[in-house]
């Protein structure tokens, strides 16, 4: 037998590994999951009922095409259905927009600290990443982004909200930036948060796409829609960049299952966007306290809020699980929290208190 092993690309040492939210801890008193940015109910019943009824189907392959929900994003958004691409999850649509512009020699930018699939990603495709630190108010620094750009540049990656901070660029700002950016460039919106969003001043990405073929809107159905198990999340692209997804798209990613919920829970969108403005509500209450307690919190418009307690971060995601919630410790830098249930919120804010107590 060979002692060598198989050769692998060396693009694919050193890769961070990507850090799920850590679960919450079974069989202890009370445990909440604020680590992953998920909403925290329940499927709605009526989508609980569509999956079942797919899921007696699981051994027939999903409708490639994803005909259903790809009708109903045509519709709803009023773009042509060339425009649309599913994948599993916005993660994997993202991976397919790296797949389909960057390798070898290329540069993608993006924000740093920022969504921590995009250096893993671009890493896998073989380009470089160029980070941007964020201001020190925790908001993309466009200029500097738009400064960054060189002829290698292939794609950029705005995130709006950001994750881990919560905070946006606004309309005035993110059009001064694409003006500057060449039309050769992808920019790409990754508006996972958006249904968050209550700022007027934040443009909807899909407004933006309409007017600039180099923009892409990200969108995934895992957080306001709380479908995160099932994996589907969907771009919105000028062609070539849409006819580049499709070639780039894994064979039958998308599972009937996750199509089905996605359909439904499109149609039941008034339940569940009530559900958000109760989170919505909740953040307002969770910043509002946080801030009367004497921390400073950036203003996010997410499911999530950044505390950035540098050295003392890991200590107080410690404290946290002790107290029965689990948060996502950044070390060295911050913590990020999910607005959860009132009950896991009220944990999360007791613990902040008797922390900044001790600061
Ligand atoms: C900014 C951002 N984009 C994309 C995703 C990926 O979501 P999904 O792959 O579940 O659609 C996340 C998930 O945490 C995110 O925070």
């Amino acid at each position: 037998m060979s002692e060598t092993s198989p050769k692998l690309r060396a693009e694919l040492e050193g890769i961070p590994t990507y850090k799920p939210g850590k679960p919450a801890a079974a069989g202890g008193p009370v445990a909440y999951k604020l680590s992953s940015n998920e909403n925290p109910y329940p499927p709605l019943p009526g989508v609980m009922e569509t999956v079942t009824a797919a899921a007696g189907a699981f051994n027939r392959y999903p409708d490639m095409a994803c005909t259903a929900l790809m009708s109903e994003l045509a519709d709803r958004f009023a773009v042509p259905l060339t425009h649309l691409s599913t994948g599993t999850g916005s993660v994997g649509v993202a991976q397919q927009l790296l797949q389909a512009t960057s390798g070898p020699g290329d540069e993608v930018i993006y924000a740093w600290r920022s969504f921590e699939a995009y250096p893993i990603i671009t890493q896998i495709s073989g380009a470089t990443s160029v980070r941007v630190p964020l201001t020190p108010g925790e908001v993309h620094d466009l200029d500097a982004m738009a400064d960054a750009v060189t002829d290698r540049t292939r794609l950029i990656f705005v995130c709006n909200p950001n994750n881990p901070t919560g905070t946006v660029v606004r309309r005035a700002e993110l059009e001064r930036f694409l003006d500057r950016v060449p039309s050769d460039v992808l920019v790409v919106l990754d508006e996972a948060y958006r249904e968050f969003i209550r700022d007027p001043e934040v443009p909807d990405g899909v407004e933006i796409y309409r007017e600039r073929p180099n923009v892409c809107v990200l969108r995934t159905f895992s957080k306001a829609y709380g479908l995160a198990g099932l994996r589907v999340g969907f771009a919105i692209a000028h062609e070539p960049v849409a006819a580049a997804l499709r070639k780039t798209a894994v064979p039958f990613g998308v599972s009937q299952l996750a199509q089905d919920a996605a359909v439904a829970s499109l149609r039941a969108e008034d339940e569940l966007l009530g559900r958000v403005g109760s989170l919505v509500g909740e953040r307002t209450r969770v910043v509002d306290t946080l801030r009367g307690q004497g921390w400073t919190v950036p203003e996010t418009q997410a499911n999530f809020v950044w505390l950035r307690l540098g050295e003392r971060t890991v200590e107080f995601a410690a404290a946290c699980e002790q107290a029965g919630v689990v948060v996502r410790p950044f070390p060295g830098e911050g913590v990020r929290v999910t607005v959860g249930e009132t009950e896991a919120n009220d944990i999360f804010l007791k613990t902040t208190e008797s922390f900044r107590k001790e600061l």
